[in-house]
This record gives C-alpha cells, structure tokens and sequence, in this order.
C-alpha cells in the first residue's frame, strides 16, 4: 500500500535571503518563514557556478533512509549522497563522536602527532588486514595518492626507468574531476575542454581480461586501477571472476591490482567490499564517501609496507588528511557498519530489491542490475529517465538519472524491509504511470 508524503515542519528557520545591494534579509512569509524551494533553487542558480544539474527538490533536513524539503515533503533518498550516506543521514553514534571530538581537537596538521590519528591507523589497517593506511580526505584524493603509490613503486620496485611508468584504467571509469582523474575518463564530458591530459595513462575495455592481460605485458606498467561495479557508468556489474582474472593477470606481469572501492566499499554491494565477493585482496585499497558516513570528507588508501613505504617524508599528504575529527568520526562511520551488519543487510534486501524491480513492465524498464543495494535500471528509448526521476520524486522517492537512461536505486544500507516494500510501490506506481 502507498504511504501519502508526510509534512513536517522541523526545518529550521535559519536560511534567509539577502539581496545583493542591501544585504538585508528579505521578508519571506510564503513557507513559514522560509525560503520556498523556488527561491532556494533560484539562489543556487544565480550565485553557484552551474556546474551540476540538480534534481529540483530542495533538501533541509535528513534522518535514516529519509530527506525532506522546504514545505516539509518526506522522501526516500534512493541516491545517500552517492554511496557516502550508507549509514543513513545523521547517524546518531557517528554525529555523537563528531561533537565529542570537535570540543576537544578537530585539526593538528600532520607537522604533529595527534592521540586520534594512530588509534585510527590501527583500526582501519585491522578491519581491512593492510600494513598500512595513508588518510586523505575526497575519493579523488584517494585515487591520486593510490597513482602516486603506484608510480613511485615503479621506480623503486618494479625498476621502470624514470618517467616512464604507465597506468592502466578500465573504460567507463570514474574518480573524481582531478586533472589525473579526468585524464582517464572516456567520457567526454569529463574530459573534453580540459587538455592537456596526464600522461602514461591507457584505458582497456571494463569486463575485458584478454585485453588487460595484453595491456600490462608491457614492462612499464606499473598499475591497473578499477571499480569492481562501475557506479558512475550506471552501476556496471562484470561477469563473475573478473575480479580474480584481474588478480591473477597483475600478479603474473608485476602489476598493482589498485581497487577503486570509493563506491562499492564499506557495505553497499552486499560486503564489506566489493571485492570480497570474490575473496580477492587487492594491492591498493582505496575508499572514501561512507567512510564517514556522510559527515565529513575522508578518505583511505591501504597497503602493505613494500608499497606503502616508498613514499617518504614530504612526498605526499594534505593538511586535513588524518585530522582527529574526521578519524574519531570514521572509526564510528566503520563501527556502525559492523555492529548493525549493513552489508549483510545489504547482501539480503537487495535480493529482493532486484526480484521487485525484475516485475517491472518490460516495455518500460529495459534491464536491472546491481549488487547488494547499488542498483539500477535501464529506460526505454521512448522514456526519459529525467523525467522518471522527477515522478518518483512527486510520488516521494529521490534518485539521480545518468547518462540518460539509467537510474541508480541505492538507498541507506540501514533500510528496513517494511520501508524497501514501501519504495517499490512507489517505483511501480511511478513507472505504470509513465506512458
Ligand atoms: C568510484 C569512485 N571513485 C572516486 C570518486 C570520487 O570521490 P569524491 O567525489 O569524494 O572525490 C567517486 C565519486 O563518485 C567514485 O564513484
């Protein structure tokens, strides 16, 4: 049965708008007091550059598996930032250990030792059985520290003449918008406008071993870096032992296996990582987006000491990489994970998330894929995938299309079976009344 959206009133009234010649507030009696979704839309639009296309829903608070907007309309938040709110929003262990830690120390820089940063370090390098971790903050940070790991390993390691390393990615994927990071992408518009690009950077076909297996018998390879899911291709599932062809193909030619688990780590797909599925360890680990459950920026590269430990003092960091507020803060974004048994959560809803999805009708949905809870479906050409978003979001579910026919479906790992149901009506009922 349909649940009617709900209207709640607990946005806080601290958002007014300010003219650019008078910096007053300007009145608002439209919404209670607050701006209008309108006039939060708008704002964005004229002060923000326009460098996202933002469903338009304009959110102000979010609890578990729901957000809700200015007039107070609840929603199912069908995207969790992305994967980094697997916990749910504002989790109460982890928003209790952000404010104890940022009375007491929140940044100390790496010029010195903190009581927090170590604690974590052993945490972290014994949950996941890695000598070492290098903490940084965005998941692009992540996969920059993981190719500079690589490349100097190269040198040091593997004895590739200087300059000469190469990186090897796999079509489709997706890290960040760094220079580097964009430099690997085959999406255009990812890349295009932004040249010159990194160079010793060569992509391979996703789900492809033969072609990986030519690419890195190449002695100055040093690296192959992949998503084990492919989540900002559209949630792209390779067939099943990739993950140990992979592994078997780099440990032959004395490459780093690099798993871009920003994504499909930390319990999405149904493990602790997505690589588990295949009980394939790779050289570098790298995470990021739930690491913090939606909190803070923090990332994590882990490795062991031969990798770990070519970087030398100086070499690389960054000033909040390692901060005590977003370790202590981290250290509960892990815990949570464990204590409530997200991923298995994960492992046993999607089950029956994917069997719902499957009832779709044929004509409309084209295919469903996934793992665990980071799924998607596929539009018809007729459809829109916009436009279906923009109805899921009328009838009280928030998810993101790209590249426009696909719709990810990747909720709160914390959702319950009663709250999925609820979801699937709304996304049958949204997709019955496409035509
Ligand atoms: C697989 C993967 N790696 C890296 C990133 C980059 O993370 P961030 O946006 O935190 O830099 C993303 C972001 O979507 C991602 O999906």
């Amino acid at each position: 049965m349909l649940r009617t959206t709900t209207r709640l009133t607990n946005c806080t009234p601290t958002l007014v708008l300010r003219t650019k010649t008078t910096s007053q507030a300007v009145p608002n009696i439209s919404n209670n007091g607050l701006p209008t979704s309108q006039q939060i839309f708008d704002r964005e639009d004229k002060y923000g550059a326009h460098n996202y296309h933002p469903l338009p829903v304009a959110l102000c608070k979010g609890k578990g598996v729901y957000v809700w907007d200015m007039e107070g309309r609840k929603y199912y938040d069908f995207l969790s930032a992305y994967s980094a709110v697997n916990q749910g929003h504002c989790h109460p262990k982890i928003l209790d250990a952000l404010k104890d830690q940022c009375e007491i120390l929140t940044l100390t820089s790496r010029a010195f030792y903190s009581d927090v940063l170590g604690e974590y370090e052993e945490y972290i390098t014994r949950l996941f059985g890695y000598d070492k971790v290098l903490p940084m903050n965005t998941g692009v940070e992540g996969g920059e520290t993981a190719c500079k790991l690589a490349r100097k390993w190269g040198y040091k390691k593997k004895g590739i003449a200087n300059n000469q390393a190469k990186i090897v990615f796999a079509a489709g994927n997706f890290w960040g918008r760094t220079m580097s990071a964009i430099s690997s992408s085959t999406d255009p518009t990812s890349y295009e406008g932004f040249g010159p690009y990194m160079p010793g950077f060569l992509t391979v076909p996703y789900n492809d071993l033969s072609a990986l297996e030519e690419a890195v018998k190449d002695p100055t390879v040093c690296a192959f870096m992949v998503e084990p899911i492919q989540g900002e291709a559209g949630v792209v599932v390779p067939h099943d032992g990739y993950l140990t062809g992979i592994r078997e193909i780099c440990s032959k030619y004395n490459v780093l296996f690099i798993a871009d688990e920003v994504q499909t780590g930390l319990g999405r797909t149904g493990k602790r990582l997505a690589c588990d599925h295949e009980n394939v360890r790779p050289d570098i680990l790298v995470l990021g987006k739930a690491l913090s459950g939606g909190v803070l920026p923090v990332s994590a590269v882990l490795a062991d000491d031969e990798i770990m430990l070519c970087i030398k003092p100086g070499e690389h960091g960054s000033t909040y990489g390692g901060n005590p507020l977003g370790c202590r803060v981290a250290m509960a974004a892990l815990e949570v994970l464990e204590e409530e048994r997200l991923a298995e959560n994960a492992e046993e809803l999607g089950i029956y998330f994917r069997s719902e999805l499957q009832k779709l009708p044929s004509d409309k949905v084209k295919l469903v894929r996934g793992k665990g809870l980071l799924n998607a479906i596929v539009i018809s050409s007729e459809y829109d995938a916009w436009d279906v978003c923009v109805r899921l979001k009328e009838n009280g579910l928030l998810a993101k299309p790209t590249h426009g026919d696909i719709i990810r479906l990747a909720p709160p790992l914390t959702i319950t079976k009663f709250q999925l149901e609820e979801a699937c009506d709304i996304i049958a009922k949204t997709i019955s009344e496409m035509s």
